[in-house]
């Protein structure tokens, strides 16, 4: 990506609870004899300090999904907790989510999708204040001024979802989700389908928002170059299970897990020679070109693809150990 870096925010320094604090998440799809063999989540463990963006990256089908839908209540947890500014939200309903006062909202890839296509933007907007006792005149008047904040005319909240391209839609998404004072938005590929200019109006918006509002966010993305932008720190997934965590910075600039490694190769860059470099390094890595390969169920679960995989690698599962500034999953890296 060509565009240029917003500052991030300082996380709270004060905060006794993190506002978001998962516990050794474990998802599996399926229940009895249809439970799917393999966790899509397998143990993984997070905090997001208020304020603060952590970045998800990892492949399609790492999981990433999997977990902004576990801390949403969207999908069961099996094992594990997840608890929001101190409390425990693991198994609550989403009733008993919408009473946490300033609860967790989201921002998805696709929201014409999940917008009523029948129904003005006003209305949907207007609906969650309404569930929470807001006068219908007030609710209005919080859209209006709401829409105007992501850069959109006031007037919008008379007309219908088809009448807005795809970015303006994402920055309706945005209103959406903020007009209730979330302290916590999920953002799932929230840019991914927009295109490059767009892609970094959208992200300036959030960092915006972000700063002001002293918001978290878990920002999901499979392009790293995407979550660098807005992360002050990043978790790397490969199936289900974090491979390296650190600051953005540093896990981005200077990987340590060779599936890191393999992804930042990936990651497009603007000049055509290291664009080059990067293929070459990634042929060596092999990313993606084996993504069919088996799970071990000893052993690194990178094993399979990985270039530097050992007889220990396949017998012992590398446990997530502190190197420097971050947390590798890999017996090798120093
Ligand atoms: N509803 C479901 N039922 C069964 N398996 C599922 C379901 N949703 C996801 N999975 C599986 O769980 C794993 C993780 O999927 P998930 O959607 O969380 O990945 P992701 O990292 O978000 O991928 P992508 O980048 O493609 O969005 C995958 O193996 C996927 O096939
Ligand atoms: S533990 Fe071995 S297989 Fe796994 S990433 Fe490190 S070197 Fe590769
Ligand atoms: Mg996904």
């Amino acid at each position: 990506m060509t565009i240029q870096k917003a500052p991030a925010a300082a996380p709270a320094a004060t905060e006794t609870a993190p506002a978001l604090r998962v516990r050794d998440l474990v998802v599996r799809y399926g229940r009895g004899r249809r439970a799917a063999a393999e966790p899509a989540v397998n143990g993984v463990t997070f905090d997001i300090a208020s304020g603060e963006t952590v970045g998800l990256v990892g492949e399609s089908g790492s999981g990433k999904t999997t977990i902004g839908k576990a801390i949403l209540g969207l999908q069961r947890v099996t094992e594990g907790s997840v608890q929001y500014r101190g409390r425990d939200i693991t198994h609550a309903s989403l009733g008993e989510r919408r009473d946490l006062g300033g609860e967790l909202r989201a921002v998805f890839q696709d929201p014409y999708s999940s917008f009523n296509p029948r129904r003005t933007i006003g209305a949907s907007l207007i609906e969650p204040l309404r569930l929470r006792g807001v006068s219908r005149a007030d609710a209005v008047g919080r859209a209006r001024s709401m829409l105007e904040r992501v850069g959109l005319p006031a007037d919008a909240v008379d007309r219908y979802p088809r009448q807005f391209s795809g970015g303006q839609r994402q920055r309706i998404a945005v209103a959406r989700a903020l007009i209730c004072d979330p302290s916590l938005v999920v953002c799932d590929e929230a840019v991914s389908a927009l295109d490059l200019s767009t892609q970094a109006q959208v992200l300036n918006l959030l960092a915006d928002l972000r700063d002001e509002r002293g918001l978290s966010y878990l920002f999901i993305a499979h392009d790293i170059a995407v979550v660098r932008f807005l992360a002050q720190r990043v978790l790397v997934l490969y199936r289900g299970q974090v491979m390296e965590s650190g600051p953005a910075a540093g896990v981005t600039d200077a990987p340590k897990h060779p599936y890191t490694q393999a992804l930042t190769a990936a990651s497009p860059v603007p000049r055509p020679t290291e664009q080059a470099e990067r293929r070459a390094r990634r042929e060596v890595l092999v990313v993606g070109g084996a993504s069919a390969a088996a799970p071990t169920s000893v052993g690194c679960p990178y094993a399979a693809r990985c270039p530097l995989a050992t007889e220990l690698c396949r017998t012992e599962r590398p446990a997530l150990r502190p190197i420097d500034d971050r947390l590798v999953a890999c017996h090798y890296a120093s």
